[in-house]
């Protein structure tokens, strides 16, 4: 299959770009759904996203895009129509070329994340989850959580942009901004922040954790090791606990069928993706 030309061509935007796992789990989609198709990646800085990204879409070929951390919020001022997930959440991960003026935004990170988490039986009937972070990764995921029937509280390093988030979900009411009280009870930790980028962890309350709580990072590391924030979780007592990888696939999966419509073997992938990390 390599020796033939990629009839169609997707590419990643974002900065980092250059250490992503997206590139190989394309090429194994490309290979589960026949389609022949390239993912390429773009590095972007915040003065020539805009560039770039007009640039890639006047080349017949190229006829999606994923867009990554911290362009979201961009790749949404850039789509002229959007589909139901990213007009919730004004964030854009996926991008569909439909014609060369007419360019549609959805984001699957939210539906991809949902996916995972009941993958991993994290979810139970309702769900009171911590999510951390104010930025567009937690803005993307927001809006499917709500349908899942979690009642979700903002934690920030700063307040402002946690309280612009709750107030820009304040319309489905179980957004909230969360203040310190010993009598609420988390289900599931979710840490939306980019501070593994940074090999940080986002600073929380440590009573937040108990044994039965359910920590998920959307952030995971090139090796299949633990990432900061569920180290300290672990440290903490948490017993389930889980990086991003799963996430990453599942959103994969649901942008493919945005520009093919097919769906790839999400499980398979996963799995896939897991030995290689080894
Ligand atoms: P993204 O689109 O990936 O969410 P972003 O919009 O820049 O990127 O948001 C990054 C998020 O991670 C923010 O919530 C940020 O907190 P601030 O609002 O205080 O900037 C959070 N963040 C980044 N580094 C962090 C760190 N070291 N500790 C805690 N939070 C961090």
């Amino acid at each position: 299959m390599s020796n033939i030309s990629p009839v169609f061509v997707i590419g990643l935007f974002g900065n980092p770009v250059q250490h992503s796992l997206s590139p190989i789990i394309h090429k194994h989609f490309s290979l589960q759904i026949k389609i022949l198709y390239m993912y390429k990646t773009f590095l972007c800085t915040e003065k020539n996203f805009f560039s770039n990204i007009s640039n890639f879409f006047k080349r017949k070929e190229n006829i999606g895009a994923n867009v990554t951390v911290p362009f979201k919020k961009k790749a949404y001022n850039f789509s002229k129509k959007f589909l139901y997930y990213s007009k919730n959440s004004s964030t854009v991960n996926t991008l569909l070329k439909i014609s060369s003026t007419l360019i549609l935004g959805n984001n699957t990170d939210g539906i991809g994340l949902v996916y995972d988490l009941k993958r991993l039986k994290f979810f139970k009937k309702k769900n009171y989850v911590l999510l951390l972070g104010a930025g567009g990764a937690a803005k993307s995921v927001i809006f499917a959580l709500l349908q899942e029937n979690c009642i979700i509280y903002i934690l920030n390093r700063t307040i402002k942009n946690a309280k612009l988030l709750v107030q820009y979900f304040s319309q489905f009411r179980n957004v909230f901004l969360f203040q310190y009280d010993k009598n609420i009870f988390f289900d599931i930790i979710i840490n939306a922040t980019s501070s593994g980028i940074f090999h940080l962890s986002p600073d929380f309350p440590c009573d937040i954790i108990h044994k039965k709580i359910c920590c998920y990072d959307m952030f995971y590391c090139k090796k299949k090791i633990l990432t900061k924030f569920l180290l300290r979780c672990k440290s903490l007592g948490a017993q389930r606990i889980s990086d991003g990888i799963g996430m990453l696939v599942s959103q994969a999966a649901f942008s493919c069928l945005h520009w093919f419509g097919k769906i790839p073997n999400i499980l398979k992938t996963i799995n896939f993706l897991d030995n290689l990390r080894k």
